[in-house]
């Protein structure tokens, strides 16, 4: 795990966390405000994007990693090779980078599970890409759980 400003990031790396940041212009979070965007690369190269979605009744949350993925996956892409998220709380400027929540590294971690390239990058950004988290899932989440089935597929 290391912590990069955007420029010294590889140039896909660099469109990706772009991607991210303009899939902000989509969250819909009429009372948090809170705001993130994420982008995944597929192996195709192709970039998916996706923005949360938080609801007034506060268990309809949904992040902007899942977002993305099931666009992905409606365009019929199921192997990744990175993710970028970025962050922005009330139009301001969110100083530290954050993680993924629990769910979203099981999430991420399965996906990543189906391409045979891997370990699934991650680029978690604060708001102006000054600080970028540069791991791999496996950071996030060691000792994961995998179903059987899921192993079977690959
Ligand atoms: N959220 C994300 O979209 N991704 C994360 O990695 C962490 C949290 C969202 C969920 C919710 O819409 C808001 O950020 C926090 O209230």
């Amino acid at each position: 795990m290391t912590e990069k400003r955007l420029e010294a990031l590889e140039p896909e790396q660099q469109e990706l966390l772009n991607a991210a940041e303009k899939a902000m212009e989509r969250g819909w979070n009429p009372r948090s405000n809170f705001v993130v965007g994420a982008a995944i690369r597929g192996k195709s190269g192709k970039i998916y994007t996706g923005a949360n979605v938080t609801l007034s009744t506060t268990g309809m949350t949904a992040c902007a990693e899942v977002a993305a993925f099931l666009a992905a996956n409606m365009a019929g892409e199921r192997e990744f090779t990175a993710i970028a998220t970025i962050v922005r709380n009330d139009g301001m400027s969110v100083d530290a980078p954050s993680g993924p929540c629990g769910r979203c590294r099981q999430i991420i971690f399965e996906f990543s599970q189906m391409a045979s390239v891997e370990p699934m990058l991650t680029l978690y950004s604060n708001t102006d890409k000054s600080r970028v988290i540069v791991a791999t899932i496996e950071d996030y989440l060691p000792s994961p759980f995998l179903s059987g089935r899921l192993r079977e597929k690959r």
